[in-house]
């Protein structure tokens, strides 16, 4: 089983769902993980009850989305992998800084005890300014893989980077394998 987390970048998270939808149809199994931010949050992107909705009918099962719910993730359930897409810039920080006070940060730390990949898919308008130390951090941590990222506009937003949400399988794979893909910026 793959643990699939959900942190609020709003205007990615319909991009994860498409993400999430292809990955059951072929055949995996996700647990369904969500920020308390993505969880209770109603954007200009959507309201979070619909998002909420679709997430547990895309999966077929509850959203964790509380510290106590995500904790048993690596003592007790043992997951194959877990994604995080879309991880926000907040997420990747704290997970570089060993700050566990969110379901998301909570549910990798206790599944990084068994040594299993996580792979992120960052969207962040920050990433390559403020978070730019915390992606190399991540980079050189055992089991943290990365789906490879894109300047999505260079000139209005300098210091975003966005994860290819179609790479995020491939990443996984490779991840499984215990290797990074490569090409990191594309
Ligand atoms: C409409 C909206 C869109 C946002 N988009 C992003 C985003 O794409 N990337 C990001 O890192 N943060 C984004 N944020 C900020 C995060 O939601 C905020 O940092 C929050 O604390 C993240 O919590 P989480 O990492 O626990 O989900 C957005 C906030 C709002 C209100």
């Amino acid at each position: 089983m793959i643990g699939y987390a959900i942190c609020g970048s709003f205007c990615t998270i319909s991009h994860s769902l498409e993400i999430m939808k292809r990955l059951i149809l072929k055949g995996y199994e996700l647990l369904p993980i969500m920020s308390d931010n993505a969880y209770n949050t109603d954007t200009r992107f959507g309201n979070a009850d619909k998002i909420r909705e679709q997430v547990v009918e895309i999966t077929g099962k509850n959203i964790i989305h509380t510290i106590k719910d995500a904790e048993p993730l690596g003592p007790a359930v043992n997951l194959d992998a877990m994604i995080i897409a879309p991880c926000t810039g907040n997420t990747l920080a704290k997970i570089a800084n060993g700050i566990t006070d969110t379901s998301v940060c909570m549910a990798a730390k206790a599944h990084l005890r068994n040594d299993k990949p996580l792979i992120i898919a960052l969207a962040s308008n920050d990433a390559l300014s403020g978070n730019l130390k915390n992606i190399g951090t991540l980079l050189n941590r055992k089991s943290i893989f990365f789906t490879p990222m894109v300047q999505d506009d260079p000139l209005k937003k300098p210091h975003s980077l966005v994860a290819d949400f179609t790479l995020i399988e491939e990443a996984l794979l490779q991840a499984m394998s215990g290797k990074q893909i490569p090409k990191m910026f594309i």
